[in-house]
């Protein structure tokens, strides 16, 4: 007996069903979730599928593809699917930089997703997304956005995680992707590493199944140089020649749905961007894509420190940024093919991230 591989539209679509063949064409039935099921193919060749979790949307049927061995919905009429009461993924943080990507990807996946916020009406969240008023501290706040829900895609609120597990394990959730961080697995963690492993000690402790998804430093953060690169094209700060590996959101998201869609469970993500590359380097591309030279202006390591305390970082964490900066110079960064092993596609350059935000690097016009 073989196990096919399917692919993400089948497991997204027709999740919790077997498949089962009792006519020439394999018909959809609920099932346990987890398990395998068996059909016989048109050719009567014995086949396996991976139990699934949802429904599939309007079409019943499912038909092997042959050669891409992939089984494909191909309308005809469901059995013994009950009408209507689809599941839905919660998206916390679902208003950010990974999370808007998580919500837009699960929709263009045909999943049905519901976004808890503190400030719904605040933020452009796509139409087809629920949108639920909740604060992850406060617990009393979740029940609309816990109810049915069996999945989640759980931002690191850190002090919150446990409250928000244990009111999650009463609505029946059974299944966290975490946000974490890949310096949860550095050796010298530091208060960053720190922070994002207790969560995800919270959340294995908790007994439901996780996954972890740690993300390297975000290509998002660079959009705190807009400012100075829009208003004179010079960036200043500390450790120019340190190298990183910065993500795109969208491939941090690209993670995270695999993870819900096939419910990768006990698995832990590290996921980089695919070049290593200096603050020079970065600050070079940008003005590329602008057109526009932009410099870099070496800044003595204090003043940076002095400068991100006042802009709300934690003293801590402003130290183990420039210490991780510090230690990376001279050091080209890992770069880990996470995105592209789960995907199957490339990760994104940070030449393709900067088109993407050309505007809020262009420079201001002044009248
Ligand atoms: N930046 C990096 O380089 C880096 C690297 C590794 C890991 N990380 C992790 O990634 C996180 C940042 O992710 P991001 O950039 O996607 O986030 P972001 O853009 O800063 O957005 C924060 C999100 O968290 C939600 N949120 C915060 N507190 C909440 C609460 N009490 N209740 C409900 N929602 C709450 C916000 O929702 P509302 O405001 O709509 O309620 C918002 O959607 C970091 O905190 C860290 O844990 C970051």
């Amino acid at each position: 007996m073989q196990k096919l591989k399917t692919g993400r539209s089948v497991i997204s679509r027709a999740r919790r069903c077997l498949v089962r063949s009792d006519s020439s064409s394999p018909v959809l039935h609920r099932e346990t979730p987890g398990g395998t099921g068996t059909f016989l193919d048109a050719n009567e060749r014995m086949q396996t599928i991976v139990c699934c979790q949802r429904p599939v949307a309007g079409a019943g049927r499912l038909t092997d593809s042959g050669a891409g061995r992939a089984l494909v919905a191909s309308g005809g009429k469901m059995t013994d699917e009950p009408e209507g009461d689809p599941t839905v993924i919660l998206v916390t943080g679902g208003t950010g930089n990974v999370g808007a990507n998580i919500v837009r990807q699960l929709l263009d996946a045909g999943e049905q997703v519901r976004v808890v916020t503190r400030a719904p009406g605040e933020h452009s969240l796509p139409g087809e997304a629920e949108v639920v008023r909740g604060d992850l501290s406060r617990p009393e706040t979740l029940p609309a956005a816990l109810a049915g829900i069996e999945q989640v895609f759980l931002f690191p609120v850190f002090d919150a995680i446990a409250g928000f597990l244990r009111a999650g394990r009463q609505a029946g959730l059974r299944h966290v992707v975490l946000l974490s961080s890949a310096a949860a697995g550095f050796p010298s963690r530091g208060w960053i590493g720190e922070q994002h492993l207790r969560a995800e000690q919270v959340v294995a402790s908790s007994g439901l199944p996780w996954t972890f998804v740690r993300p390297d430093a975000f290509m998002t953060n660079d959009l705190a140089w807009a400012p100075q690169i829009a208003g004179g094209g010079v960036v200043r700060g500390a450790y120019g020649e340190a190298a990183l590996a910065p993500v795109d959101p969208r491939d941090i998201a690209a993670v995270a749905v695999h993870a819900l869609l096939e419910e990768r469970a006990g698995e832990t993500y590290t996921v980089t961007g695919p070049q290593s590359l200096t603050q020079l380097d970065r600050v070079r591309i940008i003005g590329e894509a602008i057109g526009r030279p932009v410099r870099f202006e070496e800044l003595p390591r204090d003043t940076v420190r002095q400068q991100m305390v006042q802009h709300g970082m934690p003293a801590p964490a402003a130290d183990e940024l420039l210490d991780g900066l510090a230690a990376r110079v001279g050091e080209p960064a890992a770069t880990l093919p996470t995105v592209e092993e789960l995907t199957g596609r490339r990760a994104f350059t940070y030449a393709e991230w900067v088109s993407l935000h050309r505007a809020a690097f262009a420079p201001t016009v002044t009248s």
